[in-house]
């Protein structure tokens, strides 16, 4: 493959943030880029999503101290270009090591994982093009794959660090004529893990509208005027653990095909040697005793870092109790790096690892990472950030590797719909292709 033409340009997040997005132009019919038909200008495009309760063993996002990311945009239209443009690459797995060679550090945080990331994913679009094949086959040929529908994991309730989103002051509470001003909507949050998901078995055909007509009751059961989250979910106040969890359970009795997952996002919890859950403090042996708890009384499918990124014989003691249906995802803990997934395994500290291709920085680096989950024994589920773009790579990326599931957020935001969506089409393309 030969690229002839690389160009990036800022946009903004679902929070409001700028981002990369990578446009890359290829002539289908040179000796490079064969195709019978005669030569076309080929374009592909892709933006890269920005996370907020990052794990500090990420591959870095390069962000300017003014919270723009410029640099990233000139390392692309710049360096990057450069040494891309009219370079051959008999592979994808190539252009990703040349990528990867020429940022030179550890964690890309001399090119940034987000500039590498968007010439890679739009770099795999392009290759697609150029077979005439749809992503998620790309993907699905390239790392060996069988491809299938994800379980849909549909974070209905926000918390933690996605519920902190200051909002605007209405219209009645500020004078006439001012600007609004940026205040706390949520001073009295309580809702203490960061994720509380719906998982949904089955076709994507099936199981979407069955996500939806449940995320609607819930909406009527939370009330008018429920502050929405960071992932496009209800965040609302609860007073203790159990709540959250009786409101879903009683929503779901009649959907056997329905279960409930938490993403404890442990390690924004974590205050000085101990865990901080609605004004109380719990040590690992006492927290552990809690998703026991949480375990036995309700219909829970899977929790994700319930420990701090550091706390692997934490997760090994949680994951030995429990009835081995019941997923230990690690988030924080894996970071979507190939290593970090075997030492986990190693020590059975998890049986499920979310794949983040932002964590690592490129395709073929995330689908070394599904390698490892794979080899391990562990599920696979794919997962987009809380900070979101259009871009729907992800849902190819978790059908193609055959993933477990797809986690893409609720459906208060249209950039977490698109993805289920993208599943939708991928659903009707498989049938044809
Ligand atoms: P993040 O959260 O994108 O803010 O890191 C998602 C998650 O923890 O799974
Ligand atoms: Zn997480």
């Amino acid at each position: 493959m030969r690229i002839d033409h690389i160009e990036a340009r800022s946009i903004l997040d679902t929070r409001g943030k700028p981002t990369v997005e990578t446009t890359l132009d290829a002539q289908q019919g040179s000796t490079l880029n064969p195709n019978p038909q005669g030569r076309t200008l080929l374009r592909a495009t892709a933006s890269v999503p920005s996370g907020k309760s990052t794990g500090s063993y990420e591959a870095c996002e390069l962000r300017d101290s003014d919270g723009s990311v410029a640099r990233a945009i000139e390392n692309v239209n710049g360096e990057i270009a450069n040494a891309l443009i009219d370079h051959d690459f008999n592979s994808l797995d190539e252009l990703d090591s040349f990528l990867i060679n020429l940022d030179g550090t550890p964690d890309k945080s001399r090119l940034g994982a987000n500039a590498i990331l968007s010439v890679s994913i739009a770099a795999m679009r392009l290759s697609a093009m150029l077979e005439d094949i749809p992503p998620w086959k790309s993907i699905a040929k390239r790392a060996g794959t069988t491809s299938s529908a994800p379980r849909l994991f549909v974070n209905v309730m926000n918390g933690g660090a996605h519920a902190h989103t200051p909002i605007l002051a209405s219209r009645e509470a500020r004078p006439e004529g001012t600007m609004p001003n940026l205040v706390s909507g949520h001073a009295d949050f309580k809702l203490p893990f960061q994720e509380y998901l719906l998982v949904v078995e089955g076709k994507t055909s099936a199981a979407f509208p069955i996500a939806q007509e449940l995320f609607a009751k819930l909406g009527e059961r939370l009330g008018d005027g429920t502050p929405m989250g960071d992932e496009g979910g209800y965040a609302p106040i609860f007073e203790t653990l159990e709540q959250p969890f009786e409101i879903l359970t009683e929503l779901i009795k009649e959907f056997p095909n329905v279960k409930i997952a938490i993403d404890a996002a442990a390690s924004e919890l974590f205050k000085n040697g101990a865990y901080e859950l609605l004004g109380k403090s719990y040590s690992p042996d006492e927290l552990t005793n809690v998703y026991q708890g949480l375990a036995s009384q309700f219909p829970i499918h899977s929790i994700e870092d319930p420990f701090t990124e550091n706390a692997g014989d934490d997760f090994a003691r949680l994951t030995a109790s429990l009835d081995n249906n019941i997923l230990i995802i690690g988030d924080d803990l894996t970071v979507t790096s190939p290593a970090r997934i075997k030492d986990a395994a190693k020590n059975k500290e998890i049986n499920a690892v979310l794949i983040k291709p932002n964590q690592i920085g490129t395709v073929k680096e995330a689908l070394e990472a599904v390698q490892a989950t794979y080899t391990a024994g562990f599920k696979a589920v794919a997962s987009h950030r809380s900070g979101e773009t259009m871009d729907t790579f992800i849902a190819d990326f978790a059908y193609g590797i055959g993933a477990h599931g797809l986690k893409a957020g609720g459906f208060g935001q249209r950039e977490r719909i698109v993805k289920y969506e993208r599943l939708l089409a991928i659903e009707r393309e498989a049938e044809t292709v």
